[in-house]
């Protein structure tokens, strides 16, 4: 019982939890935690039209769960969460539906920021950053300055990013590299084409979730997911709690992770 606790505690339970959560957290392992989450924030926009909003009120609540669900990933100790926050697809979208997602990108960073960098949190980025609009830039720049130092979760903001896109530009620099004599062909592998993705030095995810019941991979970390567990919910993101995030650990933690091998019982 007490170790239990202990546990609970350790995981950054708080006394307003309710007890669907309280109970969730004592199924929890605190050393089998995912090192890496990464999300695809999906189905704001339904979410609106189920309510007969405009599709921005969706996004303005998805911010709400994207802020839940960093604190709590924070407190377990997690040691990244990646997040699709826009995709190179995103573009195709209307202009004012973009820049809403721009905007909202920019008071999210501004409000945020403070609390983030107390909690010890480095934002990150991974994308092609350098073609967002100006203040997005601006806004992910200072909010990196201020952060670098952090320890804690890594906040990685995948923003105008595509898998294929990055795999075709890793592909590209490492040719010019090699043409350059900077790196003999024969000694790229798998260590070395990570090298050059925008995720270099991070942990590829342990576990994807995808809320909003669509099953599919959409462009997102194509090359870094090979072997994460996949965590699917029928829940739009503006609903999605802690309690969601919690239920999506607890069946990855029940889950047999071989990566292509055989799984090996405790002896
Ligand atoms: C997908 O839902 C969601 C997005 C394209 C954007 C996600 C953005 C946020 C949660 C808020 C802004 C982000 C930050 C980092 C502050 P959808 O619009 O495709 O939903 P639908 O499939 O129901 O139409």
């Amino acid at each position: 019982m007490v170790r239990e606790w202990l546990s609970v505690l350790r995981l950054g339970k708080t006394k307003n939890d309710s007890p669907e959560v309280d109970d969730l957290y004592k199924s929890l392992d605190a050393d089998k935690l995912p090192v890496h989450i990464a999300i695809i924030m999906d189905g704001n926009g339904r979410w609106a039209t189920r309510r007969g909003l405009p599709r921005a009120l969706g996004h303005r609540a998805g911010v709400e769960s994207l802020r839940e669900i960093v604190k709590t990933c924070s407190s377990l100790g997690v040691g990244f969460l990646t997040v699709y926050a826009f995709s190179t697809e995103n573009w195709k979208r209307p202009a004012d539906e973009v820049s809403t997602l721009m905007d909202l990108l920019v008071e999210y960073l501004h409000k945020e920021l403070q609390e983030l960098h107390q909690n010890n949190v480095m934002i990150k980025t991974i994308g092609r950053i350098d073609e967002l609009p100006s203040k997005a830039r601006e806004a992910l720049k200072m909010a990196a300055e201020e952060t670098f130092r952090n320890t804690g979760l890594t906040l990685n903001l995948a923003l105008n990013y595509g898998g294929r896109n990055e795999i075709t530009e890793a592909v590209k620099q490492i040719g010019r590299d090699a043409a350059a004599g900077k790196l003999n062909p024969d000694d790229i592998d798998e260590n070395i084409i990570s090298g050059y993705l925008y995720t270099a030095g991070m942990p590829d995810p342990d576990l994807v979730i995808r809320p909003s019941g669509e099953q599919r991979i959409s462009n997102f970390l194509l090359w870094q997911a090979a072997y994460a567990e996949f965590w699917y919910s029928p829940v739009l993101w503006p609903d999605f709690r802690k309690r969601h995030l919690l239920e999506a650990l607890v069946d990855y933690q029940n889950r047999q992770r071989r990566f292509g091998g055989l799984y090996q019982s405790k002896k």
